[in-house]
């Protein structure tokens, strides 16, 4: 078949959807689909079928993709990064209209005006969440985890919620708190070997802070009279931690369940590859080595080696440091002993599990060696929600 083409490997698919369920469940919590992490409808419906009860809703990332797959069916959708536009806050209203609950994540009054404005204009009531910072700042000086919400404190979370209770059209919905900096901070990366040990301590020395500031918030709230309805956090690598964390009602996951190559590098997450590219070897440099055709799918994030595929097939082939993944061409380095002839595939992984979405129409969705199916992409589907 005409390549490249991209591949998920259902039996690894399930496997890991079967973890990562089965962390949530016995930490009794529900398990939210990190849309922007698999941009596949088809595999999205496959996840929610398959955690069964332990699932709950969506975290999408663009409301147009809320409104869009509350068309397709799904329901209790929760945008996790805020819009401050009207027109995006109507397509949630619209969502809404559809007998969905919807729900957005806010953080300033700017927020709640515009998602007012359209509940309004549409009759509904749309769901705001709080997004409560637990990013690390040792010393109050360093900032140690994304940068999106500036609420920190139980007060402020607290006094935003009154807020969203009193303005008719919105529902306080809970609270969203992302550990960015452990979730997303590798600790077993070979590309970062020399400050693995200290990433592996930034987690552990934020770990008990952000636990007391999620409990504050809870206990807060509920004495304010306004017991969270959710309390989200934790991504695919903090999931055992989050489990563990008491005010959580409930986690989030996208990644693992793909296993992009950069959810390799965490200690404490054990999941298998699931998705690949394979692209065409078309020419032959020097022996031991080929030129494929393509792959230069680079992820996003801090710039770093981390951020190219990684071979995975034939087992050990490797990139060329000085060219990496290019846009038409893509040398690699073969393993002792293997053959690879022009027209045959290399196999690579995607450093970050949704992105690769954006560069295919479909996943083919194989078993062993047979092609079960075919699953559209949001972008085979005709949607760029990122632009
Ligand atoms: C708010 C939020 N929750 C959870 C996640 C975790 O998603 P994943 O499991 O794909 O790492 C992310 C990823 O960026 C996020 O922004």
């Amino acid at each position: 078949m005409p390549l490249p083409v991209a591949i998920v490997d259902l039996d690894a698919f399930d496997r890991n959807t079967d973890a990562l369920v089965a962390i949530a469940r016995e930490a009794k919590k529900t398990l939210r689909v990190a849309s922007k992490s698999i941009r596949v409808p088809a595999l999205i419906e496959r996840l929610l079928e398959r955690g069964g009860a332990t699932m709950r809703g969506v975290m999408t990332y663009h409301a147009a993709e809320t409104a869009y797959l509350a068309e397709k069916g799904f329901d209790d959708l929760l945008l996790a990064y805020p819009t401050a536009r009207l027109s995006e806050a109507r397509l949630l209203a619209a969502a809404a209209t559809r007998g969905k609950t919807v729900s957005s994540v806010v953080d300033e009054p700017g927020h709640l005006s515009v998602l007012q404005d359209a509940a309004k204009e549409a009759g509904v009531t749309l769901g705001a969440v709080i997004e409560l910072d637990v990013a690390w700042q040792p010393a109050g000086v360093a900032h140690l985890g994304p940068r999106r919400s500036p609420r920190r404190t139980p007060a402020t979370v607290v006094a935003l919620a009154q807020e969203i209770a009193a303005r008719p059209g919105l529902r306080f919905g809970g609270v969203m708190a992302y550990e960015g900096h452990i979730a997303g901070l590798t600790d077993k990366n070979p590309f970062t070997r020399l400050i693995n040990p200290a990433k592996r301590l930034i987690k552990l020395a934020s770990r008990r802070g952000m636990e007391a500031t999620r409990a504050a918030v809870s206990r807060e709230l509920t004495a304010a009279g306004l017991a969270p309805p959710i309390f989200n956090g934790g991504g695919s690598g903090s999931l055992r931690w989050s489990g563990e964390d008491g005010a959580l009602t409930e986690l989030t996951a996208g990644s693992g369940f793909l296993d992009s190559h950069l959810f390799d590098y965490y200690k404490d997450l054990a999941v298998e590859p699931a998705c690949f590219f394979a692209i065409q070897a078309v020419r032959n440099p020097k022996p031991g080595m080929v030129t494929c055709h393509g792959g230069g799918f680079i992820a996003s994030g801090e710039a770093g080696k981390d951020r190219l595929p990684v071979p995975a097939l034939p087992e050990g082939s490797k990139l060329l440091g000085v060219e990496g993944a290019g846009e038409v061409q893509t040398p690699v380095i073969l393993p002792a002993g293997v053959d690879v002839k022009p027209g045959d595939p290399i196999f690579f992984r995607h450093a970050k599990a949704g992105e690769l979405a954006e560069h295919f129409n479909e996943y083919l969705l194989v078993r062993g060696d047979r092609i079960e199916s075919r699953a559209p992409t949001y972008r085979g589907l005709g949607q760029c929600f990122l632009g």
